[in-house]
């Protein structure tokens, strides 16, 4: 049943993503949804697909999506088995701008057992497709990943990402974290979408990411790509995920300690 999952997971991600990447070519309708958050023609073209494949191709299932404001009030009244969690486009900024660090991400949740099942991340732009499911390991574009072996933060190469709410305010910036783990690493990226800061964990370009006040469209694959490969996903605290209200911790699990200690003490 993963498995299905899983190959569903990658066939609407691949479609979506040449739909996407297609309309990267022709003239770009942009808004903005919020003073940080942009919206495109192409987030909304690849939800009506992903959306309609999903139902068609797994009918007892429930599509939360990012484009679907309507769709983000079930979250705690899951009826299906399958709850799909989906973002169109993830770094939808980047991809208003050309920068080729966006992907579709797709991932299947069981809501009555709180379990990632399977998940797709597909960067069309760099031909990328990231799959994992439960139990059978992680996967970059066929072949087997997993989590590098970088021991000390001082070697480590890391990513995070920023807030996008106006009423955020310096302490809870991420700033603050920020300059500890530049001080401490050997040094930090940004790429603009959550989905490919884990799938870089898992397969080992980077070596831990940290975020706070992500969205379930934007980890669960992510998550469960980052678990498969052989790493470690926490809240700040170092407990459990919680899909739908957390901070995220992700790494190749030998750094995990030392970014507990920075997250918890700054
Ligand atoms: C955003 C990206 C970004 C992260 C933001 C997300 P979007 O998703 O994943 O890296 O820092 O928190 O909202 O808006 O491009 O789908
Ligand atoms: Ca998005």
């Amino acid at each position: 049943m993963v498995q299905e999952l899983q190959r569903i997971s990658v066939q609407v991600a691949r479609e979506a993503g040449a739909l996407i990447r297609e309309l990267a070519q022709k003239p770009r309708y942009i808004e903005k949804k919020s003073r940080y958050d942009l919206v495109t023609d192409a987030d909304r073209a690849a939800h009506t697909l992903i959306k309609e494949r999903l139902l068609e191709q797994c009918p007892n299932s429930f599509v939360l999506s990012e484009e679907d404001p309507e769709t983000h009030r079930a979250v705690g009244t899951f009826e299906k088995p399958v709850a799909w969690m989906v973002d169109p486009i993830d770094g939808t900024t980047n991809y208003a701008r050309n920068i080729p660090l966006c992907a579709v991400s797709i991932a299947a949740y069981d809501p009555f057992a709180n379990q990632l099942l399977a998940g797709c991340v597909y960067n069309p732009f760099q031909e990328e497709c990231f799959y994992a499911s439960r139990d059978q390991g992680a996967f970059l574009n066929g072949q087997r990943i997993s989590v590098s072996s970088i021991q000390s933060l001082e070697n480590a190469v890391l990513s995070t990402g920023y807030f996008n709410h106006p009423e955020i305010t310096y302490p809870s910036s991420n700033l603050p974290e920020t300059w500890q783990f530049l001080k401490e690493s050997l040094g930090l990226r940004r790429t603009g979408a959550a989905s490919i800061d884990l799938c870089w964990v898992a397969m080992g370009r980077l070596d831990l990411y940290w975020e706070n006040g992500l969205k379930p469209w934007d980890m669960a694959a992510g998550i469960l790509l980052v678990q498969e490969a052989g790493g470690q996903v926490t809240n700040y605290a170092g407990q459990s995920i919680h899909l739908f209200q957390d901070s995220l911790l992700a790494s190749n699990r030998f750094l995990h300690p030392a970014a507990m200690r920075i997250l918890t003490q700054v």
